[in-house]
């Protein structure tokens, strides 16, 4: 068998026999939405240290285990620390969260991340609904022989993020008074900021929002199938657009800060994409 397949597999068996819940939606928290937690209902707690065989996240700040619960009434698994290509893991393994939570049941995934600013019209502490992608930055997780039992070999991606999710998304906003900025996120490898030239060429790209995250897990999940939402937290402008060098500091205090209106936004993204009647 696949030498990833089988590991995720192994990390199935390890999660099933200790959690029997049922995931509709997966969640994966940025940073700042590391205590999004604590405001739903838990009914299981899982570290990632005791999976067999899965990465273990080392970023300050990052918490890491898999929450199982309820928002409203909606089954979710949370992603409380995601696992980044920077800390040195293959990109089989950064994926292999996302896959797990798609076998756990999961159909729809909502990816957050805190993101620095390209666009110019762009402020700390937006938030930005990613409608597109460019990954080419880093190496695709679906490099290596194929899955076949998740996925095709060679995979569409002209609607990575869901359609209708993103009106979801949009009305979600419109209704709580949020105002949503929408563009598309590029992901390079960190763990250094970029240069200001760096931030210019993604720019001039075409991206409007640059990370270390999220993308590279977008095609992981749109391989298997899932419906994808994503949305960033615009924690400082790129280096080179703002007038101070740039911290990680910063990220996390403009995260913190953005917090709770970022909550409220996930948690009705969440009630509206998983309607009850579908439950
Ligand atoms: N660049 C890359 N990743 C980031 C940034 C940034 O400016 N801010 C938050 N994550």
């Amino acid at each position: 068998m696949n030498a990833v397949y089988e590991k995720l597999l192994k990390c199935y068996d390890s999660v099933r026999e200790r959690i029997s819940f049922r995931p509709e939606a997966a969640l994966v928290l940025g940073s700042g939405l590391g205590d999004y937690g604590e405001s739903i209902r838990v009914e299981d707690v899982l570290d990632y240290q005791d999976i067999e065989g899965f990465p273990v996240s080392t970023v300050p700040g990052h918490k890491g285990r898999f929450l199982f619960g309820y928002v409203g009434h909606v089954p979710v698994v949370i992603m409380q620390g995601r696992v980044h290509y920077y800390e040195g893991y293959s990109m089989d393994d950064v994926v292999l969260p996302i896959r797990l939570m798609g076998l756990l049941g999961a159909k729809t995934l909502l990816l957050t991340n805190a993101a620095g600013g390209l666009n110019n019209g762009f402020v700390p502490g937006d938030l930005m609904m990613i409608t597109d992608q460019i990954a080419n930055f880093v190496p695709s997780p679906l490099i290596g022989e194929n899955i076949e039992e998740l996925g095709p070999r060679f995979c569409d991606m002209s609607q990575i993020y869901d359609k209708d999710l993103q009106d979801i998304i949009r009305g979600a906003a419109k209704d709580l008074g949020i105002s949503l900025r929408e563009g598309v996120y590029v992901q390079l490898t960190g763990p250094n900021f970029e240069t200001p030239h760096e931030v210019k060429m993604c720019r001039i790209l075409g991206g409007d929002a640059v990370g270390m995250s999220t993308a590279c897990e977008a095609i992981a999940a749109n391989h298997m199938g899932m419906r994808i939402g994503g949305i960033s937290c615009i924690s400082n402008l790129g280096c080179g657009m703002q007038d101070k060098p740039l911290s990680h500091k910063e990220v996390q205090e403009m995260g913190d800060q953005a917090a709770p209106v970022f909550k409220a936004l996930v948690t009705e993204v969440l009630l509206r994409c998983c309607p009850e009647e579908k439950q």
